[in-house]
């Protein structure tokens, strides 16, 4: 069997990053992640591009999508140096879904459906600990080590106005590129409003199904 080809799609909060991170790892394959590669290089000069922001930053801040042009060489450089891959966090535009095209093919396209009200919980409860980038939630996933609790830290882009904004680009922008991947033979829609674990389930039952 080739090492597979995956893609992850969903609004903000539908758990694509918690679930790619056990995919990758249950798989032996990389983690891509435009969301992950364009944090750490929130202070990018940008500047020659002549947009709205001079850096990615303020455009994740403002819950806005970063160029095209920065979010395609970083997808580009990734895929060319992964032997299978879970990506995520993009394709998020028609124009980025072309250029997908052009770089690969894939194998499977999980779509992971989360209803409005239950992501705005999710993103706005979100704290991430800074030093190990895990996640938790203030209502149903605190660390039980109060020196994790202390350093917690919220995502400038999950404060209530920037997560709404979220919302609404992703409507306006990546949901016409998940209606373009229905017609993939291999999309399979995943009920994301079941728990971590009982999602997992079902994405490794669908990809045992179709990677064969
Ligand atoms: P990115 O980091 O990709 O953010 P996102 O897509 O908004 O996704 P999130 O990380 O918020 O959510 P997720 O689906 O990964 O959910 P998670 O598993 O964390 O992008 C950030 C920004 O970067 C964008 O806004 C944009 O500016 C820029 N960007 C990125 N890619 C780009 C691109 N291609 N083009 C242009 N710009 C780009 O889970 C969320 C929370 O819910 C957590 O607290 C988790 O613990 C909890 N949770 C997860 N699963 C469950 C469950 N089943 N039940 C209950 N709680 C759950």
């Amino acid at each position: 069997m080739t090492a597979p080809r995956v893609l992850i799609m969903g609004p903000p909060g539908a758990g694509k990053g918690t679930q790619s991170r056990t995919i990758a790892e249950a798989y032996d394959i990389e983690h891509v992640t435009t969301g992950d590669a364009l944090r750490s290089n929130k202070q990018m000069d940008i500047s020659d591009l002549d947009m709205e922001y001079d850096t990615p930053g303020e455009y994740m801040d403002a819950g806005e999508l970063v160029p095209d042009e920065v979010v395609n060489a970083i997808v580009e450089k990734a895929l060319a140096d992964a032997d299978g891959f879970i990506l995520d966090g993009y394709p998020r535009n028609p124009e980025q879904a072309d250029e997908l095209d052009g770089m690969t093919d894939l194998d499977v396209v999980l779509s992971l459906e989360v209803g409005r009200d239950e992501l705005i919980a999710r993103l706005t409860g979100r704290r991430v600990d800074p030093e190990t980038g895990e996640n938790y939630h203030v209502e149903f996933n605190m660390p039980e080590d109060s020196e994790v609790r202390e350093r917690l830290v919220q995502r400038e882009d999950d404060r209530r106005e920037a997560v709404e904004n979220r919302l609404d680009v992703f409507e306006a922008n990546t949901e016409p590129v998940i209606e373009r991947y229905r017609e993939h033979d291999g999309f399979v829609e995943i009920d994301g409003e079941q728990a971590p674990a009982d999602v997992w389930q079902t994405i490794q039952d669908e990809l045992d199904e179709r990677l064969g």
